[in-house]
């Protein structure tokens, strides 16, 4: 059974693993150089401003993350939260995707956060697909956004708003 928790110290590693997997197979990111573990633990510790999910199986092993980053420094941009999410490749295709992008989802929104943005390759159909899935728009294409091993990508933009957060009052304070 798995199950979704926040983040905590001692998942560095597994986190850290996973993320590599992905970076390795470039197909979810312009990254290409490995992250480091001083990274992971940088994003643990900040789990107050910005959420970081881990999905758990039976045998208590780390099987995906899913976390927000900050879209842009500008106090109006504060509650956008970029999204990632990535599964070790054994876990994929099994809902756990689904299951931590909805819980990403819950906590931005006790978190006051009003959106949740991506960008996503084209040819990306498994995270595309999870962006549906979960309530994503697909708002538009970025043409030739950056280079990947010496070829121009196109990304896709998603987007999810979260209503509760969207009422007038709605500050950057509640973040
Ligand atoms: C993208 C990723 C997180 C999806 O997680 P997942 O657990 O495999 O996805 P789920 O099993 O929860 O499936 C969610 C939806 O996507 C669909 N889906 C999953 N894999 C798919 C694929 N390869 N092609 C098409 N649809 C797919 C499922 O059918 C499901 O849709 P449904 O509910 O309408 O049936 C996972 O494949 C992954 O870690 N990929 C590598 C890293 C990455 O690309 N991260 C995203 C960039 S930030």
């Amino acid at each position: 059974m798995t199950h979704i928790r926040p983040a905590k110290a001692d998942d560095a590693l597994s986190i850290m693993a996973i993320y590599n997997q992905g970076i390795a197979e470039r197909s979810a990111t312009f990254e290409t150089e490995p992250r480091h573990l001083d990274d992971i633990r940088q994003r643990i510790a900040d789990v107050d401003r910005y959420p970081l999910l881990v999905a758990v199986d039976a045998s208590n092993t780390v099987i995906g993350w899913a976390g927000l980053s900050g879209y842009r420094p500008r106090d109006c941009y504060a509650g956008i939260g970029e999204f990632s999410v990535y599964l070790a490749a054994d876990a994929r295709g099994r809902g756990v995707g689904r299951l931590l992008l909805q819980a990403l989802i819950e906590t931005a929104r006790l978190r006051g956060y009003w959106k949740l943005l991506s960008r996503i390759f084209l040819f990306n159909n498994a995270s595309r697909a999870l962006c549906r899935a979960c309530g994503f728009r697909e708002v538009g294409i970025y043409e030739k956004h950056g280079q990947l091993e010496g070829r121009w990508l196109d990304v896709v933009i998603v987007e999810h708003l979260i209503p509760e957060n969207l009422a007038p009052a709605a500050s950057a304070a509640a973040l």
